[in-house]
């Protein structure tokens, strides 16, 4: 079967590998009809975390059941199907108490695995014609349908990015009426927005330098704010001093809440510097949300903060250890939230969203492409041109739009 594979930083390919086979009664085999490319892939693409060349990649999959193992009850052959990014066994402590992003079982090596990433298990990817699915009635996700239909696109966004997105909302106490800003405009920061602006919150920002992006974030009801332009977070202060009602509405000394309650930061450890955009500066989306957030305010990290980091400058930063302004932290009192998503806690009801017609996720979708594509999909996705937001490689006949 064709697969994309990781060659070294900035080199994927497109082999043949073997066809997965069970390797347990309570395994499926998928059969492929979509599957993405993920911000999250690209750290690995730049050599910014320790994958073994020949690894094939991918953690954003959808398909139809091909075959399932003798012990599993409730997925057949012909099921559509999504597969969470987290592999969980569905019977660890932490996967019973809704934590399947730190599945204990899955990974000896630490608390979560998933398909085809660095650190997170022995799993193949499943940027590739056919996967394995361990634990198949935990991990599958049923879905109506078939297979090319109008709702592929907004399914396969069930994998990751719509409820990542969604966790990053709950992560930063995004409710109805609050306000919110959110750092980054890839997949996830418009995600994470679209969820704030489906739960009511009252303004949402999001902050990129990517124009088309940015369009998108409109598209979804938010707020652009160019980090070109100059410093996002005083742009934001400067937006709402001139909202005339909100103004009005405080009490003297309410001026002090010139910022928003809930920050996300959407852009993880491979941050660019809002002054000098060329260079890299981990910590810039997590100290602007810092600085933008409200005194009690709550900060959500959906980005990624990866170590060991290869490519980082200096030895602390390669293991992943940065300055972080603390007192600040302290002083207004804020919750901070982190880490992967459990997908399994949001996914269903998301999908329910879908199908009801009330959410529509796929309009961050900018390109569809055949698997021999990927590598040029991956150079372009990497460099952010052209356009290039959120790729979905298609499998079969209805491939490629
Ligand atoms: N926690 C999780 O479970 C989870 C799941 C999926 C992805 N992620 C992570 O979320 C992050 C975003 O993923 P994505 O798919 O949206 O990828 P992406 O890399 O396409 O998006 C990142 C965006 O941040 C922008 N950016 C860079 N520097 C910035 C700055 N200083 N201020 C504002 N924006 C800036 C980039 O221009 C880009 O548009 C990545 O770190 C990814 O690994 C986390
Ligand atoms: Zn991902
Ligand atoms: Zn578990």
């Amino acid at each position: 079967m064709k697969a994309v594979s990781y060659k070294g930083p900035h080199k994927v390919a497109v082999s043949d590998h073997p066809k997965p086979k069970l390797n347990s009664s309570t395994d499926a085999i998928l059969k492929v009809t979509t599957s993405g490319i993920c911000g999250s892939d690209l750290h690995m693409y730049d050599g910014r975390t320790e994958l073994k060349q020949g690894a094939v990649v991918g953690h954003e999959i959808m398909g139809i059941i091909e075959q399932v193992g003798e012990a599993v009850r409730s997925i057949k052959k012909g099921d559509r199907v999504v597969l969470p990014f987290n592999i969980a066994c569905g019977f660890c402590f932490n996967c019973h108490r809704g934590y399947t992003n730190a599945c204990l079982t899955m990974n000896p090596e630490s608390a979560s695995a998933a398909y085809g990433y660095a650190g997170m298990g022995p799993y193949q990817g499943g940027q590739a014609e056919y996967v394995l699915v361990p634990y198949a009635d935990f991990n599958c996700l049923k879905l109506p349908g078939t297979p090319g239909d109008e709702w592929e696109d907004d399914f396969l966004l069930l994998a990751d990015v719509f409820p990542t997105g969604y966790h990053a909302s709950e992560l930063a106490g995004v409710s109805p009426g609050k306000t919110v800003a959110v750092f980054g405009a890839g997949p996830v920061g418009l995600l994470a927005a679209y969820s704030s602006v489906l739960k009511g919150a009252s303004e949402v920002y999001v902050i990129d330098n990517i124009a088309e992006r940015l369009e998108k974030a409109k598209d979804l009801g938010a707020v652009p704010i160019d980090f070109g332009q100059g410093d996002p977070v005083e742009r934001i202060f400067e937006i709402r001093k001139k909202h005339q009602a909100t103004q009005q509405s405080h009490r003297p000394g309410e001026e002090k809440m010139q910022g928003v309650d809930c920050a996300i930061d959407a852009v993880g450890y491979q941050a660019r510097d809002d002054k000098k955009p060329s260079q890299e500066n981990p910590t810039q989306a997590l100290e602007n949300c810092l600085r933008v957030v409200n005194p009690t305010g709550s900060v959500g990290i959906i980005g990624v903060y990866i170590a060991p980091d290869p490519g980082a400058r200096d030895d602390q930063k390669k293991q992943g250890i940065f300055s972080f302004p603390l007192a600040d932290f302290f002083s207004k009192g804020l919750t901070i939230g982190t880490g992967q998503a459990p997908v399994k806690k949001y996914n269903e009801y998301l999908r329910d969203l879908i199908i009801s017609g009330r959410a529509r996720p796929s309009l961050i979708v900018s390109h569809h492409i055949k698997i021999d594509q990927a590598p040029e999909a991956y150079s372009k996705f990497d460099q952010r041109t052209d356009g290039y937001t959120k790729v979905l490689i298609r499998f079969g006949e209805k491939a490629a739009a």
